[in-house]
């Protein structure tokens, strides 16, 4: 959830790393800081807050340099303060270290550091004992010294770190936190993501886990974990800069929700093949490993676990495999009837959430085969599966994810397709129906969005709210938990989803005159179920705000207001039924003047446990 941002070469550095930094802003932080090489000596800044307050402390011509590192941090050890903030430095300020992660055994280290070396510790940190650490192990070879430190911490970590007796080169390692190389013409780069280096460089070497870079203005170096030169194809990067700019909108929220349908046609349409049938290429689950499977997994967390509520359903239609949905904070210390005979889906925007990888590795360790929906290329959950399920949403930059969970969606549907087409459990003719219907999604959305001033003008009757509710039943379910995080997350109402039959069990003892409920309704066998649930709700006084398909006046009779999606088959709703959630959020949340790209206490990626 840290941003890192590195630099050598002919440039100025101070200029280039703030510039990278606030392109990482989106991950969340609450400080900032930098450290050049300057001289022989290492110059480090750093403040609490947003980089406007370091820029107010960097601000003079002599603090220049060509090399250099800067870091945005979330804190995990230690309170947001300035001397909290990365880089940290060893005693004599000659190493210095920006770290994104957890150093899981930093007590024992920073005890024997203190024991053994007589180091005084200046911050509250888990990082500074890097930094330390290094200092005490450095005798003339920063790669060794960094090499013979990272042997000895243990915890999930991307560092960068320079030394002012070798301002020549950069040193990075990557171990379970997101780590890539940029490649320039005269200098180099190291980052914790894409973005930051999209304005100066489109060449790119992903890292991958366990290795290190020796950077130099003219080389990059990758080593793995033995030491040994790696070569690396270099990964092109095809977002041109606007991709991950607002694009005219007020946020990028707005703007994601704005490119769903563009998101849904990308991710759906590359996967045809010209007669029209599911080619998944990249996928190598043959025939026999499908039908070797007698269990699903899918796995994740936030709303990716909700794209997995609705993806239960659909892979049990279509594929007629049980499916286990959990989330991955619970999985992984679960003993899962996981097997050899599993297929364990990760689903993951960022591909880098800890918590959904360590799911991963504890299903791979018991045998299963893994298959994982993720949206940024190369991540690290994308390199730990036998397969990988691209969603093609373009960046995701809000921390509210909203075009990534429709395109997940999207992927539950093709896999479900894919799986019971190979396995003959879904005719030709309902396969082909479905694909047919899929491809007309996009346009569906398109038209729901045409109803944004509606949704914003419900937003302006009801965003003084401090509960609402969300029910539906089947997939509507499965949106509903996915409406009321949203709302949750960005406007900080304290919204609950629930299944509307369970409403009976307890929950109905909250309604009350006036509640606002939202009630999803676009499953026809489970309608008459539907309809009674909004009864007895309205029976106790509650506002009811029905979303159904175009046609179902009987919704209209029973609710106060509702939402109306254009048709579709019952499967297919979730991708439009979630839309106008989405677009309600956001309109509550700019109503309720809540910081809606970055909300509090959030990161767009959760890369600690
Ligand atoms: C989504 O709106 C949230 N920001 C959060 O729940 C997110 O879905 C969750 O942290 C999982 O992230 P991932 O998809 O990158 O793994």
């Amino acid at each position: 959830m840290c941003g890192i941002v590195g630099y050598i070469g002919d440039g100025k550095a101070k200029e280039i790393i703030i510039d990278g930094l606030k392109r990482l802003e989106y991950r969340g932080y609450d400080s900032a800081g930098i450290a050049l090489c300057i001289d022989g000596k290492i110059e480090t800044r750093k403040h609490v807050g947003g980089i406007e307050n370091l820029e107010k402390i960097i601000d003079d011509k002599e603090y220049e340099s060509n090399i250099g590192i800067g870091h945005t941090r979330w804190a995990t050890h230690g309170a947001p303060s300035d001397v909290n903030a990365h880089p940290h430095n060893n005693e004599d300020n000659t190493v210095t270290v920006v770290h994104n992660g957890i150093i899981e055994n930093y007590t024992e280290l920073k005890e024997a550091l203190i024991k053994e070396h007589g180091i005084k510790f200046r911050s509250e940190t888990d990082s500074e004992v890097i930094a330390q650490l290094i200092g005490v192990l450095y005798d003339g070879d920063l790669h060794e010294a960094v090499n013979n430190a990272v042997k000895k911490m243990r915890g999930a970590y991307a560092i960068g770190v320079v030394c002012a007796h070798e301002p020549d080169n950069i040193i990075a390692v990557r171990k379970d936190a997101p780590l890539v190389a940029g490649i320039g013409k005269g200098c180099n780069f190291i980052a914790s993501d894409i973005p930051a280096l999209l304005k100066y460089v489109r060449e790119i070497f992903l890292i991958e886990n366990n290795e290190t870079i020796v950077v130099t203005k003219n080389e990059i170096k990758i080593y793995d974990e033995n030491g040994q030169t790696v070569k690396r194809d270099v990964f092109h990067v095809t977002w041109d800069a606007d991709a991950a700019e607002k694009g005219g909108y007020p946020h990028f929220m707005l703007k994601e929700i704005h490119e769903q349908p563009k998101g849904l046609e990308d991710t759906l349409l590359r996967r045809l093949d010209k007669d029209g049938r599911i080619k998944l290429d990249g996928i190598t689950m043959t025939k026999k490993d499908i039908e070797s499977f007698n269990k699903i997994y899918i796995v994740a967390c936030g709303t990716a676990y909700h794209a997995g509520l609705v993806g239960k359903y659909t892979i049990e239609k279509m594929a007629r495999i049980p499916v286990e949905v959990d989330i991955a904070s619970e999985f992984r210390y679960r003993d899962s009837f996981v097997d050899e005979n599993t297929l364990f889906i990760a689903i993951s925007q960022s591909g880098e959430t800890l918590d959904t990888l360590a799911a991963l590795r504890e299903a791979k360790r018991k045998g299963a085969r893994i298959l994982s929906v993720v949206n940024v290329v190369g991540s690290s959950v994308a390199r730990e599966s036998d397969d990988v399920f691209y969603t093609w949403a373009g960046p995701e930059i809000a921390v509210a994810s909203t075009k990534a969970y429709t395109t997940q969606l999207m992927c539950m549907y093709l896999i479900g397709l894919y799986m019971g087409y190979t396995k003959g459990v879904v005719d030709n003719e309902y396969y082909k129906a479905m694909l047919e219907e899929l491809k007309a999604i996009p346009d569906k959305l398109r038209l729901v969005l045409k109803n944004e001033s509606l949704i914003s003008d419900l937003a302006d009757r009801f965003y003084h709210r401090e509960q609402i509710f969300f029910i539906g039943r089947g997939p509507d379910s499965g949106v509903s938990y996915e409406g009321s995080l949203k709302l949750k997350e960005i406007s900080y109402i304290n919204s609950f989803a629930i299944a509307a039959g369970e409403l009976k069990h307890g929950t109905i003892a909250l309604m009350e005159k006036g509640s606002l409920v939202f009630a999803l309704s676009t499953q026809d066998a489970l309608f008459e179920k539907m309809i009674s649930n909004i009864e007895e709700i309205k029976a106790r006084g509650a506002y009811v705000i029905g979303i159904t398909k175009e046609g179902n006046k009987e919704i209209e009779k029973q609710s106060d207001e509702s939402i109306y999606i254009p048709d579709c088959p019952d499967e297919l709703t979730p991708l439009l039924t979630v839309v106008p959630l989405q677009v309600f959020s956001y309109y509550v949340a700019k109503n309720r003047g809540c910081n809606i790209d970055k909300p509090k206490n959030l990161a767009k990626s959760v890369t600690v446990e």
